[in-house]
């Protein structure tokens, strides 16, 4: 009789027969565990993007892409976004528990005191033009930071990488407001220990040594709202990215490096950009918003709606219904005349047209996380090319608390994938003259 919680898996070339196990996730799809099915059989598995594929165990995120529904550590991202501040939820993510008062003022304390750079790190920045995306900077300068902290870099002491995740977390909103900095010739502001941590970035980013710099409470409440929202998401790109990296035991520095460099795509992180791209492209055109509803249904046109589709979410992304409702309260609050009511009323439009056509309904195609975030960025005055840097500064906790679930599970391994191998083949090496 075969075992209710196994999968019974026939050749028919061999008619051998095996039994493979089921994995009971807390919530969830239920998961078939293939490891032994190479021994057994001597086949692998095939699934190019990982579209039927758990490659880890991970008990920090949950998603429910049919329902919407996305939660840190058992808590709703609605109760967070409504209650909680972002370095409560980095300590949600990284201990899994809320803090209480006194681990929350503990957990400010560290972090608001790892938040300054070796001032060797000044000349990194000098070494890019002026011209280089903010990106760039940041793939390099978050990479050199395992030069710097190289002595405490044993990926396998948790007290060490509890170190190295507190620096991360304290040093990239340093890191990302002196890419700014530096591409616009501005001084480099250090951090100010006395603010919290979205407006000590915003003061980075914003402040000149010459006046007082008071941020404005809205802006910053808007600000820690979009990193709690980012914070985490399961295995997306970046963050399988992180683990594949970390898992042949490379320290986290360049971990995260990798995970920055796969964030950047405009498939993934870098649609928040993407989106405005395209918002102004729709306004400069003239074209009307149809005209770009029917290139991105065009299969011949690489053109496609950013800010839409999920491969997780086959309904509202539930990041964007908080975004969208604070970006509406926002510009509210900056009054009619303001110059980016125009994107945001193009945006409800746009997605009003696609949400009724059939083609984006018959895909399950939503707005996702990045239709509406840049909108308010660029309310706050962070220009374009920022905004996946904010995004990658948000996700930093995510990453880094993965590589250590990782790093802490004894079933993890060097992460190396096989391969359909298509290609020619043994042949004989032909000389030059013979080709
Ligand atoms: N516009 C037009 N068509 C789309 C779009 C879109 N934005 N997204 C998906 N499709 C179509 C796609 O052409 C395909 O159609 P068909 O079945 O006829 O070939 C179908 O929908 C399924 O798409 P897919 O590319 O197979 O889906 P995926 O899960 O591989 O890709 C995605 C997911 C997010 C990369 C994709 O939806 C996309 O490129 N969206 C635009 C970029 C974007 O907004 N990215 C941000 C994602 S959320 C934040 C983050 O992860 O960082």
């Amino acid at each position: 009789m075969s075992n209710k919680d196994s999968v019974t898996l026939i050749d028919n070339s061999t008619g051998k027969e095996i039994e493979l196990p089921i994995l009971h996730p807390t919530e969830g799809p239920a998961t078939i565990d293939v490891r032994t099915l190479y021994r057994q059989l001597g086949y692998f598995t095939y699934d190019p993007g990982f579209m039927s594929t758990a490659s880890c165990r991970s008990a920090i995120t949950y998603m429910d892409g049919e329902k919407g529904i996305l939660r840190y550590r058992g808590y709703p991202i609605e109760e967070l976004a409504e209650n909680s501040t972002f370095l409560e939820t980095c300590y949600l993510l990284l201990n899994g528990e809320l803090p209480n008062r006194d681990e929350a003022e503990e957990f400010n304390n560290l972090i608001t005191h790892h938040t300054m750079l070796h001032e060797a790190f000044k000349r990194f920045y000098s070494g890019f033009r002026r011209d280089a995306h903010p990106m760039a900077i940041m793939v390099g300068v978050v990479g050199a930071l395992s030069a710097f902290f190289q002595d405490e870099s044993d990926v396998h002491d948790k007290q060490s990488r509890r170190i190295a995740a507190h620096r991360l977390i304290a040093k990239m909103p340093t890191i990302a407001a002196w890419s700014y900095r530096y591409a616009h010739g501005l001084p480099f502001m250090y951090p100010q220990n006395h603010l919290d941590y979205p407006s000590n970035f915003l003061h980075m980013m914003f402040a000149v040594p010459t006046e007082e710099y008071k941020p404005d409470p809205i802006m910053v409440k808007a600000l820690d709202l979009l990193l709690i929202l980012h914070a985490d998401h399961e295995q997306n790109a970046s963050t399988s990215t992180v683990r594949l990296t970390g898992s042949s035991e490379a320290n986290p520095f360049a971990a995260v490096a990798a995970g920055i460099a796969s964030l950047w795509g405009p498939a993934h992180g870098g649609a928040n950009e993407a989106v405005i791209r395209m918002l102004m492209e729709i306004i400069e055109s003239g074209k009307g918003i149809q005209h770009f509803i029917d290139r991105a249904k065009d299969k011949n046109d690489r053109f496609r709606l950013m800010g839409f589709g999920h491969r997780v979410y086959k309904n509202y992304d539930p990041r964007a219904k908080i975004i969208r409702k604070v970006c509406h309260d926002l510009l509210e609050n900056l009054g009619d005349d303001n110059p980016y009511k125009q994107l945001f009323d193009l945006s409800v439009q746009l997605e009003e047209i696609a949400l009724k056509d059939e083609y984006f309904i018959s895909r399950n195609l939503y707005p996702n996380v990045d239709f509406y975030s840049g909108i308010i960025l660029l309310a706050m005055g962070i220009p374009l090319n920022m905004f996946t840097v904010i995004f990658a500064l948000a996700r930093t906790v995510g990453w880094i608390t993965h590589w250590d679930e990782m790093m802490d599970d004894p079933e993890s391994r060097i992460g190396r994938p096989r391969q359909l191998y298509s290609g020619k083949l043994e042949r004989k090496y032909i000389n030059i003259e013979n080709r």
